[in-house]
This record gives structure tokens, sequence and C-alpha cells, in this order.
């Protein structure tokens, strides 16, 4: 598995340069396609057994990186792997130019990657020095409590990162009446989950709803860095409840890191589309784009960044659109 890591930098990497072309247009939809087309052209080339487990929705709502699709070469003595992506977390970051969107794949082992039916789940993220220290279930100024005396630092010092949105008034008030910073994240709670784990990024605890595929993702990059996330799902109405129950699962149920991607070779990539906490956006420059992504193993927990400098003159990305795949040059204003 440890030959692949490079090619699911290559399929980030694509993504993310076709989706920056379309930065700041306010169209988040075309930019969503083109970082999925050119993901899906990418994964082709890869020697695996691939299954999208998590992807762009199910087949009857999503033509390509449907849960269940088939990716990579099929080689007939190539690994079977679970695959899961998100080509951008943050595509309103992306439409409107704004910094934190990034593309993101994982692979596991066949059958190691969770699914987890809700749209949103509650989430609690922190780096390797708080991993196994907290609780989800605990109150929230329990916790902060107890991880900035385990991390030594005054309240005042403290950083927490929640996605900006009404359902978190509650936290946010608990959190400043407790005296700790706060990052209010407008989208892209992926990177602000992995963000706990990353040493430069000094943000301590990402908590709060957001997307359950978005958890999962973040719970494999955290992994490889040592770091923690626990996951509830969080129907949003009786009616999504009962469809979770009836489908068999616990709504209260605690996932942890491991529950949600397990096997004992995770490989994560990432590339930033904007700037962001740990990774740079997608420059563009003439004839040059440059991309800045992050990849990690779980067997051996190397992280590595991979700056890289594409001459736009000689690149050409394969973009595969509903079953056709076209290898295009991406130098701007060619089609
Ligand atoms: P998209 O890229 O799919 O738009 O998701 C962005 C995101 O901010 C995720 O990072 C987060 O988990 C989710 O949306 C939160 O959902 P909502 O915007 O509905 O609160």
């Amino acid at each position: 598995m440890r030959e692949i890591t490079l090619d699911l930098v290559r399929v980030t990497e694509a993504a993310a340069l076709m989706a920056s072309r379309l930065l700041g247009r306010g169209n988040k939809e075309a930019a969503d396609q083109a970082a999925v087309d050119a993901m899906r052209g990418m994964l082709d080339y890869i020697d695996m057994k691939g299954i999208v487990v998590i992807g762009e929705g199910e087949k009857d709502q999503a033509p390509m990186l449907y849960i269940g699709e088939k990716v990579g070469n099929w080689k007939e003595d190539a690994p079977e792997l679970d695959i899961a992506v998100d080509p951008i977390d943050g595509t309103r970051l992306v439409a409107y130019g704004r910094p934190n969107a990034i593309s993101v794949i994982a692979a596991a082992e066949r059958g190691k990657i969770a699914f987890l039916p809700t749209y949103y789940s509650m989430k609690l993220a922190v780096g390797p020095e708080l991993a196994g220290k907290l609780d989800i279930n605990a109150p929230i100024r329990e916790n902060i409590r107890v991880a900035a005396a385990i991390l030594g630092k005054d309240i005042s010092e403290f950083t927490v990162v929640i996605l900006d949105r009404d359902r978190h008034r509650k936290i946010i008030e608990e959190v400043r009446s407790l005296g700790a910073r706060i990052k209010l994240i407008s989208d892209g709670d992926i990177a602000g989950a992995i963000a706990t784990a990353m040493p430069e990024s000094y943000v301590d605890m990402y908590i709060g709803i957001g997307g359950t595929p978005e958890g999962i993702l973040a719970a494999a990059a955290l992994r490889s860095l040592g770091g923690e996330l626990q996951m509830k799902m969080w129907p949003r109405d009786e009616e999504e409840r009962k469809k979770v129950e009836e489908m068999g699962y616990e709504v209260d149920k605690v996932y942890y890191t491991e529950d949600l991607v397990g096997g004992d070779n995770v490989i994560f990539a990432a590339t930033g589309i904007t700037d962001g906490e740990f990774l740079r956006g997608v420059k563009y420059g003439k004839h040059r784009a440059i991309t800045d992504s992050i990849v990690m193993r779980s067997r051996t927990r190397t992280v590595r960044k991979i700056v890289a400098y594409h001459d736009l003159r000689y690149k050409t990305l394969p973009l595969k659109s509903e079953g056709e795949t076209t290898l295009v040059r991406i130098e701007i204003g060619s089609e």
C-alpha cells in the first residue's frame, strides 16, 4: 500500500488545481464539479481495487464518486481498499475566494472505513497530548479545564475551533464565559479538526456539529497524527433519528478514532485549495502553479509535506465526466 501514497497526493493536487481555477466565481457547484472530474480521472491510474465508501452521495444523486463506485485500475494483484473522498471541503470558501478549503482523500483496507447514516454528527477532536483524556459526553467547560491543565496552559491561552453556525450559540457562549479563545470558521471542519494535531497551528480543540463524512475523513488523518476524534451522530429531526434507528444504529453511541477508520494501514492526503492553517492554497503564476499537500500513513506515522511546482505548459490532467475521460491541458484559458 506504501506505493500508492504519492498517487493519492496526485489525486488531491489535480482536484485542487482544477477547483482553484474557479476561485471566487461565486459558483460552488462548478468548482465542486471541476474537483470531482479531476479526482475521478486521476483515480483510474492507481494500482488498486478501490471502492468509494465516502463520496459525493448515493448513486442516484451523484454520477461519479458515488458510494459503491469502483475506482482504481483493478489490476489482478492490486490491494483491495476502501476509499473516502471530499473533492472540496469548503465549496463556499472556493466560490468566494476565502481561506481554509482543501481537497481530501483517505484509503484503508477493505471494510475499515465506517459508514454512519446521519448528515451531521457531534465531534470532538484533539491532538496527541489530549488523546484519550477527554469525553464528548462531558460538559464542554469540564473538557476545556481538563485539557488546559494537561497542556499546562492558562485557559486564556487555550484555543477552540468551532463552526460559525446558529446551532453552536450555546457552545460558543459557554467557551466564551470560560475565557478560552475561539477560532470561528465559516466552513471546512476537516481542516479545523486536523489542525488540533498539527504542532504549528496552535489550535487545541475542535468541537461542534458538522458533516458526518467530514468527521470520518478527519479521523483518518488523526490516525497518523496520533490525535483523537470522538463522534456521535446528530440526527436533524425525529424522522432522521427514526431512520437511523430502523437501520440498526444506536444513535447515542460514541465512535472513537479507530471505530471510524480502522486497520493498521490508513493513508490520508490533502492539498490546499485556498490558504489554511497548515496548507497553503494553489498559487497561479505565468505558466506555473504551486500546490501544497500533506500525506501520511498510519503504519509508520510519517507525515510528509509536498510542495509541487507544476509547469502548466507541459501538464495534462485526465478529467472524467459522466464516464468519459479527456486529457486536458490546464494552462489558464485552454479547455
Ligand atoms: P461543503 O464543502 O460540502 O460545502 O462542506 C463544508 C462544511 O463546512 C464542512 O466542512 C462541514 O462539516 C459542513 O459544511 C457543515 O455543514 P453546514 O454548512 O450545513 O453547517
